[in-house]
């Protein structure tokens, strides 16, 4: 891993302003683990509170709407994320894809407004449990995410700095059982190959993929110890600052040593 170790938690619909609390103490446990990169992406309603106090955390998104602003009722734009003090925003979540039928196109219209309006990209891909059944993941995963990327080498800058790639399978998400090493390993070394390809290889390498699917404190260190997993898109166990540090700290160990 070149760049720190990035550690992400995806609060999904949950969280009132009670959770504050927690978010203050993820980001004062943050501060004490400065060779990992942790950022939480809470509810909409929390992106504002949770920025104008965090002093280490970045905050983000979970989505955004793919046009600048417009009658959209219920939606919500790149832009406005950005003024509530979002860094980054998480896009193509499988709960996403699934459940709003967003398809690459409409991820990928997304993903250039949101480099539009100056945010962080994280890019979720991730096989369905009949697709990796049927020995197709690898294939799936990387037509996936080639429809799903906006066009980014043809734009100036640090790739690396604006696009993470998330590994999440969808059989693992919230299921309590991660995908095993060597799956994570097969699918990761894919990907890079892809980004390489995509991006050339000095930026292509430098992309971080982040691995998402019930990890937890007690399997994050093997998973982070996979070649090409530069850190976890964290759902569950971030809800909690105890057990999301967890998470933190096995990502931080290989570096305190
Ligand atoms: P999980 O969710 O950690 O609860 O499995 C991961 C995600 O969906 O990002």
């Amino acid at each position: 891993m070149t760049r720190r170790p990035y550690i992400v938690g995806n609060w999904k619909m949950h969280g009132t302003r009670a959770m504050l609390s927690e978010a203050r103490a993820i980001d004062r446990a943050a501060q004490r683990h400065m060779k990992v990169e942790v950022a939480l992406a809470p509810p909409y309603t929390l992106i504002h509170p949770i920025h104008r106090e965090a002093e280490q955390i970045a905050v983000g998104a979970q989505d955004c709407h793919h046009a600048d602003g417009g009658a959209y009722t219920g939606d919500i734009s790149a832009a406005m994320i950005a003024d509530a003090g979002a860094k980054f925003v998480i896009l193509g979540h499988s709960e996403r894809r699934t459940g709003h039928n967003e398809t690459d196109a409409l991820v990928r219209a997304k993903a250039e407004a949101a480099f539009a309006a100056g945010l962080r990209v994280i890019m979720c891909c991730g096989e369905s449990a009949e697709t990796r059944e049927s020995g197709k993941a690898i294939a799936f995963v990387t037509e996936q995410l080639t429809a799903s990327l906006p066009a980014l080498a043809d734009l100036p800058g640090d790739i690396a700095e604006r696009l993470t790639i998330a590994y999440e399978p969808i059989w693992a998400i919230g299921t309590g059982t991660a995908a095993t090493t060597g799956d994570i390993a097969e699918m990761h070394g894919a990907i890079r190959k892809l980004l390489v390809d995509l991006f050339g290889e000095e930026q292509g390498a430098e992309v971080r993929i982040l691995y998402g699917g019930s990890v937890k404190p007690e399997n994050a260190a093997e998973i982070f110890a996979v070649p090409d997993v530069g850190g976890a898109l964290v759902g569950g166990a971030s809800l909690t600052a105890d057990s999301f540090m967890g998470i933190a700290l096995a990502a931080s160990e290989p570096f305190e040593v």
